[in-house]
């Protein structure tokens, strides 16, 4: 992907719910199909992505209208597979966006089981997402409209509530253009239910990714605002080719701020390690 636009693509795209109803082009398809052979992460897991005709599979999202292709994608159950498929799902999303596809993450408005049985999901493996592609219609549906305005998908969370320095009680400031550059999109991020799960708190040259939890579930199979943090790791390090770390800093968190991972930020000349 043309990492010179990346900033461009990330703060243009958002979710479309409502298609002109026309295919993709087959050079498109092509060209989507290629780039998503290149896709990894910093987990190494694999993430295995799957078109889905629409009509084929009889396959449809309550919140979805004029579409005729989805993508879906499945990663083995592991630790950690919910993150590494939120960056390598992100991955596909932006290079759809850099091309004019509109996509919108799906974890929980589909039939789920036709989705599994379509991209015949094994027992040790998860189908966490799905997206439908196709090009944006010019008008957005009147249950999209709702939609976008019952969850304020427009707004984003302020630097503050987000971002901090050696503790969750400073907010941080940055100096430094290409880490600012870094949060913005971190901060541009789409996450379920437009809850922001991300909090990242800075300590020497270190990026400390928390998760501030508050959909629940945990009893679940597996935790949708994880994919969210692997869809913020998928910006942060894609600005800063950042290198990933987990461990525990030891920093005192708040009760619902689960310590997440470290991102180091090994590779810029603009950064020495600590
Ligand atoms: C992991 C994940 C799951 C999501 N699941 C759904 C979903 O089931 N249905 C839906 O309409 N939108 C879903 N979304 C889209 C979010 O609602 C959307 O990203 C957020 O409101 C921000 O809006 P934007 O994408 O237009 O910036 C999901 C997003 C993410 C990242």
């Amino acid at each position: 992907m043309d990492i010179s636009n990346i900033t461009d693509i990330i703060k243009t795209r958002k979710s479309f719910r409502t298609f002109d109803g026309k295919l993709i082009s087959k050079e498109h398809k092509e060209m989507l199909s290629s780039y998503i052979k290149t896709i990894d992460n910093p987990y190494n897991i694999p993430v295995e992505f799957i078109f889905l005709n629409a009509e084929e599979h009889g396959l449809s999202s309550p919140v979805i209208k004029g579409e005729h292709l989805y993508i879906a994608a499945k990663v083995p159950k592991t630790e950690h597979c919910e993150e590494a498929f939120g960056f390598s799902f992100e991955k596909m999303v932006l290079y759809a966006w850099s091309l004019g596809i509109g996509t919108t993450w799906i974890g929980g408005t589909m039939p789920r089981e036709k989705f599994e049985k379509a991209v015949q999901l094994k027992d040790n493996e998860l189908m966490l997402c799905v997206s439908p592609l196709g090009y944006p219609a010019n008008k957005m549906s009147v249950k999209e409209l709702a939609m976008r305005a019952a969850i304020k998908a427009d707004k984003r969370s302020s630097e503050k509530e987000l971002f901090f320095e050696n503790n969750f009680s400073s907010p941080l400031n940055t100096s430094d253009e290409k880490v600012a550059k870094a949060l913005e999109t971190v901060r541009f991020a789409p996450s379920a239910v437009n809850k922001q799960p991300w909090r990242i708190v800075k300590t020497g040259n270190t990026y400390n990714f928390y998760e501030y939890s508050t959909l629940g579930g945990h009893s679940a199979a597996w935790d949708v605002q994880k994919v969210d943090m692997g869809i913020a790791l998928c910006h942060f390090i894609t600005l800063t080719s950042g290198e990933l770390c987990l461990s525990d800093p030891h920093i005192e968190t708040p009760k619902k701020h689960r310590i997440y991972c470290r991102c180091f930020a090994l590779n810029n000349a603009y950064i020495t390690q600590s």
